[in-house]
């Protein structure tokens, strides 16, 4: 059995990730405190898998009860690590918040993965590292700036932990950092998506919501952009897309020659607009929602989206799936959660 331990293996891209991992001949093992997601992923991830998924309640900070999990598992192959806050508002409010459960709960991680041996590490890191990109599609090389949000600097401290930790040659871990874009969408069958906990900070389930007349009207924050039709853009990827990456990850760290630190940009390398998002959804769905324009969003970036060819030629990994299917599948998704 090669086993993966999947830290927040219940939540939104850790549950997605956990059912290609099985789809690959792997046996992922979850790791989450349950904290931002609820226990019914578990009941989803089983009725696509057919059977249950090992899973322990525990909290990545608690370096006695991660060693436990190591102890009870036996050998991982590697660990996906995904357990972090990811609410930008909530870590400007929130911060030790932020940097206790995402830079913590790493450095954690990484002496248990040391103390027991396991050298294989994919890191959820994401494209909030950029900044406000000079040039795009953004290429790996793109200087990292001051993140706008004590979050992304969590995301930016991790990876230069992670780059020390690989530079210093002392612990035997191999660490493959993806930085995301814009996960949207969720599993074909509709049994696991993106849990709504709370008001939607995000475009996608705000518009779903919106279609399901939970919300009155989705409001596009800023059309006065320097972009061809005034709002925001960004690079929307299918999360299954994305969970398929984190296998070619894994795959990666497995071979002899990998390296000790490397990065990858994951997303689509096409750029969408908030309005051109808007009408792809009432395309994709044939349900036209109420919207209207608003003032722009304090800390937004004008426009981002990815130069996908590293990912492409080095990790042999390319998305499939198109924003209408990722459009779709979060609708299917929402009226799933209405029954
Ligand atoms: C996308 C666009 C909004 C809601 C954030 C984090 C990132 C990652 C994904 C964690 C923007 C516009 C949104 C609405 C709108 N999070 N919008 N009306 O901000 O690109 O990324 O979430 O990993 O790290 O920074 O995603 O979906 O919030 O916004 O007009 O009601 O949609 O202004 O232009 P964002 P988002």
């Amino acid at each position: 059995m090669r086993k993966i331990l999947v830290t927040g293996g219940a939540g939104y891209i850790g549950s997605h990730t956990v059912v290609e991992l099985y789809n690959a001949g792997y046996t992922p093992i979850i790791v989450d405190n349950f904290s931002n997601t609820e226990e019914r992923v578990l009941q989803g991830l089983a009725q696509i898998l057919g059977h249950e998924v090992v899973c322990h309640k525990v909290d990545c900070t608690d370096a006695a009860a991660l060693q436990e999990v190591f102890t009870k598992e036996g050998k991982f192959e590697g660990v996906i690590h995904f357990a972090a806050f990811k609410a930008v508002g909530e870590s400007v409010s929130e911060p030790l918040k932020y940097y206790h459960n995402n830079v913590a709960g790493l450095v954690t991680l990484l002496q248990v993965m040391e103390a027991n041996n396991v050298s294989n590490l994919v890191f959820s890191s994401s494209c909030t590292v950029y900044g406000i990109p000079e040039k795009l599609p953004v290429t790996e090389e793109t200087p990292t700036q001051k993140a706008n949000s004590p979050y992304g600097n969590t995301k930016k401290i991790d990876e230069e932990i992670l780059r020390d930790v690989a530079a210093s040659g002392n612990y035997g871990i191999k660490t493959i950092a993806l930085r995301y874009f814009n996960p949207i969408g969720a599993h074909e069958t509709a049994l696991i998506g993106e849990l709504p906990l709370g008001v939607p900070n995000n475009l996608v389930p705000f518009i779903t919501q919106t279609a399901a007349g939970i919300r009155e009207s989705l409001t596009v924050y800023g059309t006065d952009y320097d972009t061809p039709d005034g709002s925001c853009i960004r690079d929307y990827v299918h999360v299954v897309d994305l969970a398929k990456a984190h296998v070619a990850a894994i795959r990666r760290l497995e071979q002899e020659n990998a390296a000790a630190f490397e990065v990858f940009n994951i997303g689509t390398g096409q750029g969408s607009s908030v309005l051109e998002v808007v009408k792809a959804f009432e395309k994709a769905t044939d349900t036209p929602f109420p919207y209207k324009t608003g003032p722009r969003r304090p800390g937004d970036v004008p426009a981002i989206y990815a130069d996908v060819t590293k990912a492409t030629e080095e990790l042999g990994f390319k998305t499939s799936l198109s924003l209408q299917d990722s459009l779709a599948s979060s609708w299917k998704w929402q009226q799933q959660l209405m029954k």
